[in-house]
């Protein structure tokens, strides 16, 4: 028998999900997605008076859409590739099945130009996510491509309004021309950092929101590069009140009265507010920059209070996440640092910066390439690790793994509290510990979410075998 390796498997797994092209019964059978993403090139107005030329949405007329879906619920979606070069769609955070996950080679072929592929997972959580590309995922994320994705509870907390707000940041000029999207000796640093802030591709947005009412803000970073503290700030005499209740996408185990999150690239806070009795009154997102407090977006109140109380919300129920079993746990270790010299990236239809200046566990990745490729680690599935995160630079990474939720055990530098996430920030210096169950079978793409670090080397992928 001819030796198959387990990639063709998985790619040809991926080429029976695209059947619906190739007609025939596939076809007939196939019903109608719940979402087309029609991926566009586009002008728009992003600093107002100026268009945007050379901007990619994941639709044609504006800024990518919110994806809301039911958590339990299988929801279907097409990808129409209109960009004019590869993609795939990476929903960040979901736990879904690997063939859907969207990293080139790894576990799809890239959708090339003018084709189309179909998506098809059931998330099992509920919270605030979001999708992006992962093939040139520099450019196409500096053109415009991150959207937020919800996940509905089944049960409803009880808010007036649910505002998604996806923050993140664009290189233009004063004209509203694209600038170089990153400079090279910033992607050896902390990355290079947009000129023009935007929330919902709006500089500075001004929301309307009921008096009085309860609102759901939904933080989603989307940037390549920025990490920041994120503020919701309102006249507490006017009656405004702000609670943290989740961070990427897992609520607190307690509900703190913060108004306050540090967010890195990747990820997410949802805040109930509360807003302020009288019409008119207004209350601030914030960013924190060296030169202090910046509103991104405001929110404004009217009509008459509707008089209500954040104790009136019930509370969001928790993910489920297998429990880890830390006293049968095995530590994987991974150093996350420079790299070794004289390593080159590969050239990708996926895009490739011509320089490596990362590594994981002294290696560096080589690019979106086919393999076969090897992995980092080997878990296998059922079992409990701790992950444990040694950060040897002067810069902050922020670690994320496809396909897991872990929890945060310890850090050599801080109190970290037991959250459950996707995305942990791990500061210079710093050795963190995490905890998961390697619970979904497949290659997961592990990486760091600063997106020049990540295509630059700071990338690698973890086996979870049956
Ligand atoms: Cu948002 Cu590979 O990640
Ligand atoms: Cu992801
Ligand atoms: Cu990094």
């Amino acid at each position: 028998m001819a030796m198959i390796s387990r990639r063709e498997l998985l790619l040809g797994g991926a080429a029976v999900a695209a059947a619906p092209l190739i007609g025939g019964l596939a076809a007939r059978q196939a019903h109608a997605a719940d979402t087309l993403l029609d991926l566009s090139r586009l002008s728009h107005e992003i600093l107002p008076g100026t268009l945007t030329r050379d901007m990619m949405s994941f639709v044609s007329t504006g800024a990518p859409p919110v994806l809301r879906m039911r958590r339990g619920e299988t929801f279907n979606v097409d990808v129409d590739n209109g960009l004019g070069e590869a993609v795939t769609v990476h929903w960040h955070g979901l736990r879904i099945a690997n063939a859907m996950d969207g990293v080139p080679y790894l576990t799809q072929n890239p959708i090339e130009a003018k084709e189309r592929f179909r998506y098809s997972f059931t998330p099992p959580d509920a919270g605030t996510f979001w999708y992006h590309p992962h093939c040139n995922t520099l450019e196409q994320i500096a053109r415009g491509l991150t959207g937020v994705l919800i996940v509905e509870d089944d049960e409803d907390p009880g808010f007036d309004a649910d505002i998604p707000l996806n923050i993140r940041d664009f290189r233009l000029n004063g004209e509203g021309a694209f600038i170089d999207f990153y400079k090279p000796r910033n992607a050896a640093r902390g990355g290079t950092l947009g000129t023009v802030s935007t929330v919902n591709w709006q500089v500075t947005p001004s929301h309307d929101v009921p008096a009085g009412g309860l609102v759901r803000l939904r933080l989603a970073v989307t940037d390549l590069t920025r990490v920041a503290t994120y503020r919701v700030s309102g006249d507490e005499d006017a009656g405004a009140r702000v609670r943290l209740l989740a961070l990427d996408s897992n609520p607190l185990p307690e509900p703190q009265d913060h108004n306050e999150a540090l967010l890195a690239p990747g990820q997410r806070a949802d805040f109930a507010l509360r807003v302020p009795d009288r019409e008119g009154e207004e209350v601030a997102l914030l960013r924190d920059t060296p030169t202090g407090p910046v509103a991104i977006a405001t929110f404004r109140a009217v009509g008459a209070s509707a008089n209500r109380t954040l104790a009136e919300l019930k509370p969001l129920s928790p993910n489920p996440f297998a429990e880890p079993d830390l006293a049968n746990a095995e530590t994987v270790e991974f150093l996350f640092g420079w790299t070794p010299d004289g390593d080159a990236p590969q050239r990708s239809i996926c895009g490739s910066l011509g320089y490596t200046f990362w590594s994981i566990n002294r290696i560096a990745w080589k690019g979106d390439v086919p393999g076969p490729l090897d992995p980092l680690a080997t878990l296998k599935q059922g079992k409990t690790y701790v992950l444990r995160f040694r950060n040897e630079t002067q810069n902050d990474h922020p670690i994320h793994l496809h396909g897991h939720t872990f929890r945060l055990l310890r850090s050599d530098k801080r109190k970290v509290p037991p959250l459950w996430t996707d995305t942990a920030l791990l500061q210079a210096q710093e050795t963190m510990e995490v905890v998961l169950v390697a619970d979904n079978p497949g290659d997961w793409a592990f990486h760091c979410h600063v997106i020049e670090h990540q295509k630059t080397g700071l990338a690698g992928f973890l086996r979870v075998e049956a």
